[in-house]
């Protein structure tokens, strides 16, 4: 496939306007009361991260960045290929999944193309996609907050050329079980491609929910995408990838417009092997949701089962409120979802960065 240049300007035009970029800048900010720097509990980053192999392997590499990556990156998807068990023309990395996202947003407004995706969920794919033309179709997840897979079915019609699946969902947090998304792939014309974010994979404890990456060596157009800015904690390194069939990771690739940077590959290659960190951040990860959505319980404040490094609960009033009142405590928590104008998504943080949301928490929400 062939971009125009139409489709380049359209996509630079984009990545300029990012909406979430005031609230970063928020972030970098002093906060308003209380001095130095605030807790950052609202970008959904693993603050454990990168792990120390990583670390090792990113500062040794300063010396080989006067070369271009691209032999670099082989060894990676090797390393990627051979863990997903599927050929190195299946593997696709981006500079973060965000810009492989992006990029099959992109690929499947084309000409018009309609998205069938839920809402809310994570907006890169969606928000792109509109940009560059696409029609969308967004279907309201159900009373649990999951992904309502019957109506997303209903939804597709004869123009749908993607089904986006976030799973675990972002921001809502819960998952699907892999038999439904099985299922559901299967029920789809062989024309639509789903698309299946598992960046909060790492983070799952629930029965049946698990990767399907397999779907990609079967029949269907399917692509998995994946992530390092999660449990690997190298957010701000940028690496992601996709697992999809060969032809439709040639044409992913054709439309991405970067490839990771020496840093990223060699931190990437690195994190992969040191299994005693992934497995630590887990531990402490899982251990910390289990705490606050005790005391959410507590506080008979309503929360959606959480499978990520994050919580999503309905605050009992309105979100801009929670967030000022937070903010007064130093602590930024994560923006407004449409239409859970209430509810607030809280990423967990280090153990002393939760304690200190909890110690807030009473008081912010009046339950104390
Ligand atoms: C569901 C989901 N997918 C993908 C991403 C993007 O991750 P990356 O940092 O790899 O671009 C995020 C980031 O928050 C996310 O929540």
């Amino acid at each position: 496939m062939t971009l125009s240049r139409r489709d380049l300007l359209t996509a630079s035009a984009l990545l300029m306007a990012q909406p979430a970029a005031a609230w970063r800048a928020a972030a970098s900010e002093p906060a308003a009361a209380g001095g130095g720097k605030p807790i950052i509990l609202c970008w959904n980053e693993n603050p454990y991260g990168p792990s120390p192999a990583a670390r090792a392997a990113a500062s040794a590499c300063i010396g080989a960045s006067c070369r271009y990556p691209d032999d670099e990156l082989k060894p990676l998807i090797e390393a990627l290929a051979a863990r997903e068990g599927v050929g190195t023309d299946q593997i696709v990395t981006g500079t973060g999944s965000g810009e492989l996202l992006r990029a099959l947003g992109m690929l499947y407004a084309r000409d018009g193309g309609e998205i069938v995706a839920a809402q809310p969920t994570y907006a890169e794919l969606t928000r792109y996609a509109q940009g560059c033309g696409a029609k969308l179709g967004f279907v309201p997840v159900d009373r649990e907050l999951r992904h309502d897979l019957a109506a997303m079915r209903a939804a597709v019609s004869a123009r749908t050329r993607a089904v986006y699946l976030c799973n675990p969902n972002n921001p809502t947090g819960t998952a699907l079980p892999a038999a439904d998304i099985r299922a559901f792939v299967a029920s789809l014309p062989a024309s639509v491609t789903t698309i299946v974010d598992e960046a909060y994979l790492d983070f799952v404890v629930g029965p049946g929910v698990a990767s399907v990456a397999d779907l990609t060596r079967g029949e269907h157009r399917v692509v998995v995408l994946r992530t390092f800015s999660k449990i690997h904690g190298m957010a701000g390194i940028r690496c992601g990838y996709a697992i999809a069939r060969a032809e439709v990771a040639k044409e992913l690739a054709a439309a991405r417009m970067t490839t990771p940077n020496v840093f990223a590959v060699r931190a990437a290659r690195a994190s992969l092997g040191d299994q005693a960190f992934l497995a630590d951040c887990r531990r402490r990860i899982l251990a910390s949701r289990v705490r606050i959505t005790t005391e959410l319980a507590r506080l008979k404040l309503r929360y959606a089962e959480p499978q990520g490094n994050f919580v999503f609960f309905d605050t009992g009033m309105p979100l801009k409120h929670f967030t000022e009142l937070m903010r007064a405590r130093n602590i930024l928590v994560g923006r407004r979802f449409a239409p859970y104008e209430n509810w607030c998504r809280i990423t967990i943080g280090t153990e002393s960065e939760v304690d200190a949301f909890l110690a807030a928490l009473p008081a912010v929400s009046g339950r104390a």
